[in-house]
């Protein structure tokens, strides 16, 4: 008997139904006797026993469908340690319901929350893979995540639609992207649609600089401006505030986010009419475009054959084009993010988009 357990834990994305039909192909063709358990809505379903054998008609037909086949749920790291409403100890919950089944391990799809647990359960002694899964792209480790070209997929498609009707109108448009700690999908969406002024949480923006490039479009005759907009874009002078007093200030906000408060502000200094447009978790959702399901195919045949060889403990990332095994201490709670010297800002600034810093 070859028996593994599997999870997708955290925010979802597409490309997690592909990335697990990954790993049991893999598995499926080179093991005997294979038996996979699915935990459902993520570390819960571990936590308190929930879960089914899956059989080869739960991984058939799944490529190209979003969501999670398993379910989803948040639960925080920071809480894990703690007991739950009635004092279940998660920790020792999880590892009693790996034992109980005598999993040989636990593949976990999931983001860096997940994957701090992942690695906690790996301190542990639980045999543990991880994948990395996020539209933001911001796992440390690995060049790319899974999720994260299909969610730009989507954000370009929303700032080209926005295009279309912004070129009928002298107004400026603001497209909110998701992303609150890192701004790698906005950036990619941004110059990926022709964004004119992209603001991202790795750099902090000064309204005055953002008007400045709106007027020079003006100037330059151009009617509209399109604005990619970070769900985590900050200004200068809230990125003095400590984290505390800024989650206060966002708690105590009028603005629904970020952009609604960059639009009147806009709308109050230059007289232009501003529109929002924020696509949220449309850009989770729907199918994985082909990249990520290429991506994700390798991801868990590599995957399959770490877990053959018995590698635990590891990361299944992607780097400089070939799949390869991070251990999880290495990258487990650090985030990967958009350096503001990078080349890609630098290739953007010399194109003429603003980033609102200078
Ligand atoms: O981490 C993925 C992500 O989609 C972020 O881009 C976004 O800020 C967040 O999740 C939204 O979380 P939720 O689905 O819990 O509202």
């Amino acid at each position: 008997m070859f028996r593994i357990g599997m999870l997708t834990s955290g925010g979802d994305c597409q490309a997690l139904n592909a990335a697990m039909r990954g790993v049991v192909k893999g598995l499926a063709a080179n093991v005997k006797d294979l038996e996979v358990y699915g935990f459902f809505n993520g570390y819960k379903g571990l936590i308190y026993g929930d879960y089914r054998l899956l059989t080869s008609q739960d991984f058939s037909g799944i490529l190209t469908r979003g969501g999670t086949i398993l379910g989803s749920s948040r639960q925080p790291f920071k809480l894990m340690r703690e007991p739950d409403e009635n004092g279940l100890d998660k920790v020792e919950a999880m590892k009693s319901n790996y034992y109980k089944l005598n999993l040989q391990c636990l593949v976990i799809l999931g983001g860096n929350g997940t994957q701090k647990t992942a690695n906690l359960l790996r301190e542990e002694g639980l045999n543990i893979i991880h994948l990395p899964k996020t539209i933001d792209n911001d796992i440390f480790g690995t060049d790319v995540t899974f999720g994260f070209q299909s969610a730009i997929d989507i954000a370009c498609n929303t700032i080209d639609c926005i295009h279309t009707t912004a070129s009928s109108h002298s107004r400026v448009f603001i497209i909110e992207v998701m992303g609150h700690k890192v701004g790698w999908l906005t950036l990619y969406a941004g110059i990926a649609s022709g964004a004119d002024i992209i603001l991202l949480p790795e750099i902090p923006y000064d309204i005055k600089k953002v008007i400045k490039a709106i007027n020079h479009r003006a100037e330059e005759g151009k009617g509209f401006t399109i604005l990619a907009v970070a769900e985590g874009a900050i200004s200068k002078e809230d990125a003095k505030l400590s984290k505390k007093e800024y989650k206060k200030k966002l708690e105590n906000s009028k603005y629904p986010s970020v952009s609604y408060e960059i639009a009147e502000r806009i709308q109050k200094e230059t007289g232009i009419e501003v529109r929002v447009t924020v696509p949220g978790h449309m850009q989770r959702g729907g199918s994985p475009d082909p990249y990520d399901r290429f991506l994700c195919t390798r991801l868990g045949s590599a995957a399959a054959q770490a877990i053959m060889d018995g590698d635990y403990g590891k990361m299944i990332a992607m780097v400089d084009g070939k799949t390869k095994r991070i251990p999880l201490e290495k990258v487990a709670g650090k985030l990967k993010v958009v350096e503001p010297d990078c080349q890609i800002i630098e290739e953007a600034k010399r194109i003429g988009i603003s980033f609102g810093d200078k």
